[in-house]
C-alpha cells in the first residue's frame, strides 16, 4: 500500500516509516520539520535500503496537502504530525489547538476530496483523564483531560467519530499510546528533545550524558510499591509495529480503538535502576515534590489489540534503556 505518513520524520513516525518499508509498503512523508530534521530521511533509507519520498510541507497549508495527493496515489494515511509538549500547551493553548486541530481538519478534507478514507490517528492514554482505575481498557472512553494538548487529542477523536457517523465508508483507527521510549537498535533514530526535557526518559538521558546534573523524581509518597509514579513504557519499535498491524489487519470500514501499551507498569525508580544496570551509568537523582497533574499509576489493558490486531509488545524495559542510551551516545559524539 502507498501510505502517507504525516510527522514521519519525528520520533514515532520515523520508526513507523521503517517498519512499513520493511513490510513492503511505499511511504510518503509529510513533515514541516518543526520538531525534526531532514537528515532523518537518509537514516530511514540507510536502515531499510529503500527510498522514501519526503515533502517538507506544513499541514496548515491545505494547498500543500492537495499537491501531495495530486502527485501520488495514496491508499491510507497515518497521522502523527502535531505538537505534543504537555507543559507548553498550558502556556500556549491557542498554538496547540490551532496546529493540532486545523492540520487534522485540513488533512481529512483533502482525503475526502480525493476519496481516500483510511485513517490511523496517534491518540494518547491521556484522553482517559482520571478514570479512577489504574488499568485502562478502551471502553472507559474519554474522560476529562487535564491540559490543552490532551484536549486536542480528545477533540480529534470526537471529530473522527463524527466523521465516521456521517459517512460509513471511512476506516478510522484511533491508537491510544501509553509511554513510548527507546530508540532504533541501530542508534540512528530516536527522540531528540530540545532544551530541558519534560519526560522521564529524555531527562535520564541528559543526566547520563552529563548535560543535566540531577533528575528530580516527582514524588515518592504515591500509593505504589516504591512510592514513585508508575507508567506503562512501550518501546517505540513495538509501537511502530502496532501501526503496521492496524494497517494490515483492519480491512473493513469502521471506527476502531486500541490501546497500545505493554499491560504492565514500572515505577520511576525501577526505570532509573534498570537504566543504570544495563548501561553501567550512574543516574544522579533526588526526590522532589509531586508534579501537578500527575496520576500515581496507570497502564494499558492491551488485550483488544492482541485479539484483533495480533499485536503485543515484545521488547523489555532493558531493551528500551539500552537502545535509548545507544542512540544518545551516538548523538553526543
Ligand atoms: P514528534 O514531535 O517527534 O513528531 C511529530 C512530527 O510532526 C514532527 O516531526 C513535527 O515536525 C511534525 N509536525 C508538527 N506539526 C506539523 C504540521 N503542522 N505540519 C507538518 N508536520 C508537522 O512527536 P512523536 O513523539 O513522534 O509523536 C507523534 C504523535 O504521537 C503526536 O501526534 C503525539 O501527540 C502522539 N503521541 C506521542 C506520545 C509520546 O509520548 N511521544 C504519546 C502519545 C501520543
Ligand atoms: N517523572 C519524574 N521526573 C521527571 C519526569 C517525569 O519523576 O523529570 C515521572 C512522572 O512524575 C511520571 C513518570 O515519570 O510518574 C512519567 O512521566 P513522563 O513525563 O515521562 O510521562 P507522562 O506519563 O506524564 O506523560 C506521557 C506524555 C504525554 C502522554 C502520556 C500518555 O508526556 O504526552 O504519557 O500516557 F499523553
Amino acid at each position: 500500500m502507498n501510505v502517507l505518513v504525516t510527522g514521519g520524520l519525528g520520533f514515532i513516525g520515523s520508526h513507523t516509516a521503517v517498519e512499513l518499508l520493511d513490510k513492503g509498503h511505499e511511504v510518503i512523508i509529510l513533515d514541516n520539520l518543526y520538531n525534526s530534521e531532514i537528515a532523518v530521511k537518509d537514516k530511514i533509507e540507510k536502515i531499510t535500503g529503500k527510498k522514501v519520498k519526503v515533502y517538507a510541507e506544513d499541514l496548515l497549508e491545505k494547498s500543500a496537502i492537495e499537491k501531495i495527493f495530486n502527485e501520488n496515489k495514496i491508499d491510507e494515511v497515518i497521522h502523527f504530525a502535531g505538537y505534543k509538549a504537555v507543559g507548553e500547551s498550558t502556556v500556549k493553548p491557542l498554538m496547540y489547538y490551532h496546529n493540532n486541530l486545523m492540520s487534522t481538519i485540513n488533512l481529512l478534507e483533502v482525503m475526502k476530496e480525493n476519496n481516500v478514507k483510511k485513517f490511523i490517528f496517534s491518540s494518547s492514554a491521556t484522553i482517559y483523564g482520571d478514570p479512577g482505575v489504574s488499568k485502562y481498557v478502551e471502553e472507559l472512553g474519554r474522560g476529562k483531560t487535564t491540559n490543552p494538548y490532551g484536549t486536542t487529542k480528545s477533540m480529534i477523536e470526537q471529530i473522527l467519530e463524527d466523521l465516521y457517523a456521517s459517512d460509513k465508508e471511512w476506516t478510522i483507527c484511533l491508537l491510544r499510546y501509553f509511554n513510548p521510549i527507546g530508540a532504533h537498535s541501530t542508534g540512528l533514530l530516536g527522540e531528540k528533545p530540545n532544551g530541558i526535557p519534560n519526560n522521564l526518559m529524555p531527562y535520564i538521558l541528559k543526566v547520563a550524558a552529563g548535560e543535566l546534573e540531577v533528575l528530580s523524581v516527582f514524588g515518592n509518597d504515591y500509593d505504589t510499591p516504591d512510592g514513585t509514579g508508575v507508567r506503562d513504557y512501550i518501546h517505540v519499535v513495538d509501537l511502530a509495529k502496532g501501526h503496521v498491524s492496524a494497517l494490515d489487519k483492519i480491512t473493513k470500514s469502521g471506527l476502531y480503538v486500541y490501546n497500545l501499551g505493554s499491560g504492565r507498569g514500572y515505577s520511576v525508580l525501577e526505570l532509573v535502576n534498570t537504566f543504570e544496570k544495563v548501561n553501567g551509568v550512574k543516574i544522579n537523582y533526588k526526590i522532589a515534590p509531586r508534579r501537578a497533574g500527575d496520576l500515581a499509576e496507570y497502564y494499558a489493558d492491551p488485550s483488544k489489540a492482541l485479539k484483533e490486531l495480533n499485536w503485543k509488545t515484545e521488547k523489555t524495559l532493558e531493551d528500551m534503556c539500552r537502545d535509548a542510551w545507544n542512540f544518545m551516545k551516538k548523538e553526543i559524539k
